[in-house]
């Protein structure tokens, strides 16, 4: 395979058609896909991703994003941004130097800022009406309500695999809370000799199993990228049960540095692939 892009979620499939078609002319892959993640933080009417994103517990919207390069293992990442359009992209541009690559809060805000990253009110007025009805049952919500994570993998002409992230988090989640999105080896990892690996659902769980490592680490002892995301979710799924009686909806979307693909995942689920031999496509498992 020449080229291939795959990401989690149908809202991804423009997104993965635009970094498909960046990827055919020749782009790299990280460029590719922060372009394809862009496009998904920009579309008000998905609503776990950037403009648009669920508020937390306090009405507002408080975003996560990361991105890692298979090639030099360097990655950015931001935690509990607010008001900036697209958290992929500071975190993009976080992944230069050996220091000071991951910032959360008022410290990410201030780089942003200085750096001329753009800024948006993201709370839309949807999302303000579905607080509004939601606020007083916040005991009653089920943990996994809303927070797709977007992710895109993508490996491009040059054999450079990379990976990235973007997410409001859980619905009403408390202030200062950040889930598994912005954390390399977690949320996402990219390594261009094995595989790149990401992950959706419940946050607090995917850190249990450090499942986006995991998986890679996997396939270096190995694995096919379907043997390793399959075996990365079900073997925390069931180490989850076996310790606290129950496992919360996770999935993990892994490519090979073949371009290959592999999915894990212990819910219904959808996500997109692209290559140079196949059209972008939605693709889909349903789990009772
Ligand atoms: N997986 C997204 C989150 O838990 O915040």
């Amino acid at each position: 395979m020449k080229y291939a892009v795959l990401a989690t979620w149908k809202m991804a499939l423009e997104g993965t058609r635009k970094a498909a078609a960046l990827l055919k002319e020749g782009e790299h892959s990280g460029r590719a896909i922060v372009e394809g993640i862009t496009m998904v933080e920009d579309e008000p009417s998905f609503h776990s991703v950037g403009f648009g994103g669920r508020p937390n517990a306090e009405g507002r919207v408080f975003l996560d994003g990361g991105y890692m390069d298979g090639d030099t293992l360097h990655f950015g990442a931001v935690g509990s941004i607010e008001n900036f359009r697209s958290a992929v992209r500071i975190a993009y541009s976080l992944q230069e130097g050996d220091a000071n690559n991951f910032l959360v809060g008022e410290g990410a805000e201030r780089y942003a800022e200085e750096h001329g990253f753009e800024k948006r009110d993201n709370v839309t007025e949807e999302a303000m009406e579905l607080y509004m009805k939601e606020k007083d049952r916040l005991q009653e919500l089920s943990a996994y309500d809303g927070h797709d994570t977007v992710c895109f993998l993508a490996l491009d002409q040059n054999g450079t695999l990379c990976a990235a992230t973007s997410t409001s988090g859980l619905f009403m989640k408390q202030p200062g809370r950040v889930g598994d999105t912005p954390l390399p080896g977690v949320g996402y990892y990219a390594d261009s000799k094995v595989g790149a690996a990401a992950a959706t659902g419940m946050g607090e769980e995917i850190m249990k199993g450090a499942l986006s490592y995991a998986a890679i680490r996997m396939m270096k002892d190995g694995m096919s990228a379907q043997e390793a995301a399959e075996t990365a979710v079900f073997e925390l799924d069931r180490e989850l049960k076996e310790r606290n009686g129950h496992a919360n909806p996770m999935s993990l979307i892994v490519l090979a540095k073949d371009g290959s693909c592999g999915i894990g995942t212990n819910v219904s689920f959808t996500w997109c692939y692209a290559s140079d031999t196949e059209e972008a496509a939605v693709h889909e498992i349903t789990l009772p």
